[in-house]
């Protein structure tokens, strides 16, 4: 599948997803009360994809905590889309010239302009919170492509799967 088609069909997937009693218990497993915070600030939908792909790195055999936690994180400034919103950031970041249109998204195209900029903006937030260096590193460049190192792989891994 496509890249594209990959993030279209994982929106479609997401719709009205929550994170489970077990989701929550399992995210407050694996962070300090700080950033447990953050977590719970993240949109349900994130919260839920965001424990998805950290147990998938665990069932991967990718216990590592500062990968755990970042897989946790990595979303954590998206705040509330519409569907249609998700959709058309997805659309938008496939070409370099509407990928930067969409990063200066203000106002009615608030949520673009946070899509565009959430990798940044989610590891700022973490470092904020008082996450270690690496977990910020991890969320800061968990959409770069190809991933410069072998623990970025396995998130980006995590991201796609879930
Ligand atoms: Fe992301
Ligand atoms: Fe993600």
């Amino acid at each position: 599948m496509t890249s594209a088609r990959l993030r279209v069909w994982q929106v479609r997937r997401a719709i009205g997803s929550r994170p489970t009693a077990d989701d929550i218990a399992f995210a407050e497993l694996h962070l300090p009360p700080l950033l447990r915070t953050l977590f719970s600030a993240a949109s349900p939908r994130d919260q839920r994809h965001s424990v998805a792909a950290a147990r998938w790195l665990i069932s991967q055999g990718q216990k590592d905590r500062d990968l755990v936690q970042a897989a946790l994180l990595h979303d954590c400034s998206k705040g509330r889309q519409s569907v249609p919103e998700r959709v058309a950031f997805v659309l938008l970041d496939r070409d370099p010239i509407t990928a930067l249109l969409a990063r200066q998204g203000r106002g009615p195209l608030a949520a673009l302009g946070r899509s565009a900029r959430h990798a940044e903006e989610s590891a700022e937030l973490a470092r904020r919170a008082g996450a270690g260096e690496e977990v910020v590193r991890l969320i800061r460049l968990h959409h770069v492509a190809p991933p410069p190192d072998e623990r970025l792989a396995w998130l980006q891994r995590a991201d796609d799967v879930e």
